[in-house]
């Protein structure tokens, strides 16, 4: 994975400004066979509309170890978007199984699933869902007010985030007040503050000029190569999911293939 000591050193100093997230697990030494942080067989999913339900997904496996980088790509409509929200504990499969963090999510209860997602899970949404009644740096910030950080401290690697997203003028904007790109960069710096175990990425750089495209495909090399954080993202792009080590190309709710 060539995770550098130097480099994870250079990253904590100048990106991660209280030198950590907040989901420190440690792993005990020697475990020789580690857990996939998701593993998903056979995962279906039928949206239940009155008169003609939609199969959006028709027994999907993968799964996603530490440290990988992993790109979804297929026509729009073959079920990218369900498949992350499943896999992101923010939808519940109709059928298959899902262990997220070795945990069955088929046995967990709505708050315990919460939980491992604010804690273990970064999530990046198609329309970036930021809440429209906060500001930039407040939305960003979020995840480690959810985690109770002190509000000063939250709000500093909110700031210093935004910086290195390229939106650190755009602190105290409410989202209706920043441009659709801005929002995006916005919406990322919320989902990776906490450091996510695993980060879910629907189209991230889907209203993005090319600029910052590549800005954030730098992001998350960085996070990926350097921390180790594992990347599930879905995109129409083949040179974003060039970055990616696997990708999987989906069609009518199936994986396809795998390169
Ligand atoms: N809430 C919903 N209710 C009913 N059908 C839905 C719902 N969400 C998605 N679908 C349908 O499920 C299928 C898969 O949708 P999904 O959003 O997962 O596709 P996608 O691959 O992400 O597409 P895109 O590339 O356009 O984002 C589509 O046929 C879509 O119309
Ligand atoms: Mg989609």
């Amino acid at each position: 994975m060539g995770r550098s000591g130097r480099g994870q050193k250079h990253l904590r100093s100048s990106f991660w400004p209280s030198g950590g997230g907040i989901h420190h697990q440690p792993r005990p030494a020697g475990v020789s066979c580690p857990v996939p942080l998701l593993e998903a067989s056979d995962l279906v999913r039928t949206y239940p509309l009155t008169d003609a339900p939609v199969p959006a997904l028709r027994g999907v496996s993968l799964t996603v170890n530490r440290g990988d980088f992993v790109a979804l790509m297929g026509p729009s409509g073959c079920g990218k978007s369900t498949l992350l929200q499943i896999c992101g504990g923010m939808d519940r499969a109709d059928g298959g199984r899902l262990c997220l963090d070795g945990q069955n999510v088929a046995a967990m209860g709505d708050a315990e699933l919460t939980r491992l997602r604010r804690e273990r899970i970064g999530f990046v949404f198609q329309f970036f869902n930021l809440l429209p009644t906060l500001t930039i740096q407040e939305n960003i910030a979020m995840p480690l007010m959810l985690a109770r950080l002190p509000e000063r401290e939250a709000f500093a690697r909110a700031a210093k985030l935004a910086e290195r997203v390229g939106i650190g003028h755009r602190l105290g904007h409410l989202p209706a007040h920043v441009s659709g790109g801005e929002a995006q960069r916005a919406a990322l710096a919320r989902a990776v503050i906490h450091e996510p175990a695993l980060l879910i990425a629907d189209e991230p750089t889907g209203s993005l000029d090319s600029t910052n495209g590549a800005r954030v495909l730098e992001l998350f090399r960085e996070l990926n190569r350097e921390l180790g954080v594992a990347i599930l993202m879905a995109t129409h792009d083949a040179s974003v999911a060039a970055a990616a080590g696997t990708i999987l190309r989906m069609k009518d709710g199936r994986i396809q293939s795998e390169e």
